[in-house]
């Protein structure tokens, strides 16, 4: 299984390159890579499971954060409903966003970077992602997903793993709390 040990931290040079497309049909190794990636998210939420391996809670992965240059995101979240967002992606491309903003009040955190980074982190609204789906019974399946507040930050943070991006790299260096008028706060 995945531990922390695994997770590559900010300023290693996979975080910052574009991962390459997965390859379809989908190799077993890569399959087995993502089922893993999800297994660590879960396992990080599972109170037990989190102490005994020291794990810090997370909601999202991507494979470019354990050094996988590969475009897969594992993500398992509630949203503000209570509605359960778990979702083993393959190729994910965001095809559409809205120019109305958001981001969380409290900031974004990432399992690859170690230190509170103070600012807003502002994402579209809304997004629609096409890609495709790993199933929980190896199956892949081509999916279109629309997004919108929290699980739209969510995914478009781990998207942003796949092209290189970290949240703190869009953080405003100037004015880290500055909100401009089409955004919109969310308190999570
Ligand atoms: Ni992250």
């Amino acid at each position: 299984m995945l531990t922390m040990k695994d997770i590559i931290r900010e300023g290693h040079e996979t975080l910052t390159k574009v991962s390459n497309e997965v390859k379809l049909p989908m190799s077993r190794e890569d399959k087995k890579t993502l089922f893993s990636m999800m297994e660590l998210i879960k396992n990080s939420q599972n109170k037990d499971i989190a102490e005994k391996y020291q794990l810090r809670p997370g909601v999202g992965l991507a494979a470019p954060q354990i050094n996988v240059s590969k475009k897969m995101i594992a993500i398992h979240t509630l949203d503000e409903n209570n509605k359960l967002y778990s979702y083993m992606l393959v190729n994910p491309k965001i095809i559409s966003h809205s120019v109305e903003q958001t981001f969380l009040t409290s900031g974004e955190g990432c399992l690859s970077v170690d230190r509170e980074v103070p600012g807003y982190v502002l994402r579209s609204k809304r997004i629609t992602i096409k890609g495709y789906e790993l199933k929980e019974n190896g199956e892949l399946a081509s999916i279109k997903l629309r997004l919108k507040g929290y699980v739209a930050i969510v995914f478009q943070h781990e998207i942003d793993h796949l092209n290189g991006i970290l949240f703190i790299d869009r953080i405003n260096k100037e004015n880290p709390f500055l909100v401009p008028e089409n955004a919109n706060p969310l308190e999570f």
